[in-house]
């Protein structure tokens, strides 16, 4: 049996060729475009999700692919796509949301603000910013805010689909915390059992778009908070600087900076005050 599997595997490894120089390739297209590092041990990873593509268009061998995204823009989108990776879940790191609604909240009221500005950068199918709306609506942030808005961006275009249905599947329950639940999130009934949907209400407050961290920013006005989670640790050092020091222009005064749990702020860090588990305020 383990001689079968071995050898379907092999022929599997051996369905389109990918050479070396195409890996190359892959690693150098991705860094260039989005940042993103693949190390050499990605390389399975790399043909197993490839190769998808190349069977769906039919083609016999990597090199052809190339071809096809150097001048289809939207198979370039698409490859991009295949090569992200975009695991996430609700409340995931809950103590920035913790954070936000217990020191934040009573911060921003002593400070007297009234209009409030997140940027989810990076949110993948849409669980960190409507965590983040569930969350200043749990804490009373509503009856305080006279002005309330979530930017959440990706450059995935097939998550920020998923991300602005707002449907997930109940299994997603197993991840929100009791008291977010009622308010925030509806059980689908009929065609929808065994799903879940994001209020109505609540996601009126989210703006999804799509945004290559690496290009130019839309912006006209500056965040309270910027959560960039996970996000980061996909980039090597220069571009993770680069992209800090962006935030950090990005932030209002007092600012404050969410990153993943392997991440850091390295030689950013006089840039940043550190507050707490890989949370920062702007200095
Ligand atoms: C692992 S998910 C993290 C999702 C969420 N922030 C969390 O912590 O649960 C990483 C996301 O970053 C996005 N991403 C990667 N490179 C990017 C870039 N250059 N610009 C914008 N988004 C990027 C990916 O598409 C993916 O959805």
């Amino acid at each position: 049996m383990g001689r079968v599997l071995a050898q379907t595997e092999r022929m599997k490894s051996n369905e389109f060729e990918f050479t070396d120089k195409d890996f190359k390739f892959v690693q150098w297209f991705l860094h260039k475009n989005v940042g993103i590092y693949l190390s050499d041990r990605k390389r399975t990873m790399v043909y197993g999700r490839v190769s998808r593509q190349i069977r769906r268009l039919g083609l016999q061998r990597f090199a052809e692919y190339r071809e096809v995204i150097e001048r289809d823009d939207e198979e370039r989108i698409s490859f991009i796509n295949c090569l992200t990776t975009n695991k996430t879940q609700f409340f995931r790191e809950y103590h920035h949301f913790e954070f936000m609604e217990k020191v934040m909240m009573k911060e921003w009221k002593s400070q007297g603000l009234k209009s409030l500005r997140i940027w989810s950068a990076g949110c993948s199918t849409g669980e960190e910013p409507y965590s983040f709306i569930s969350s200043l609506y749990h804490c009373g942030a509503f009856q305080w805010f006279d002005e309330i808005g979530i930017v959440a961006s990706d450059l995935d275009t097939n998550v920020l689909n998923t991300a602005k249905d707002g449907v997930y599947s109940e299994e997603a329950l197993d991840s929100i915390p009791n008291g977010y639940l009622k308010p925030c999130f509806v059980k689908g009934r009929g065609d929808r059992q065994g799903q879940i949907k994001v209020s109505g209400t609540l996601q009126k407050f989210i703006d999804f778009r799509q945004i290559n961290l690496l290009d130019e920013w839309p912006f006209e006005n500056e965040f309270d908070i910027i959560s960039c989670r996970n996000v980061m640790i996909y980039f090597d050092k220069q571009t993770q600087e680069k992209l800090l020091s962006r935030f950090y222009q990005q932030l209002k005064p007092n600012g404050i900076l969410f990153i993943g749990h392997s991440e850091s702020v390295g030689a950013c860090a006089p840039m940043f005050r550190h507050l707490g588990h890989t949370i920062y305020v702007k200095q």
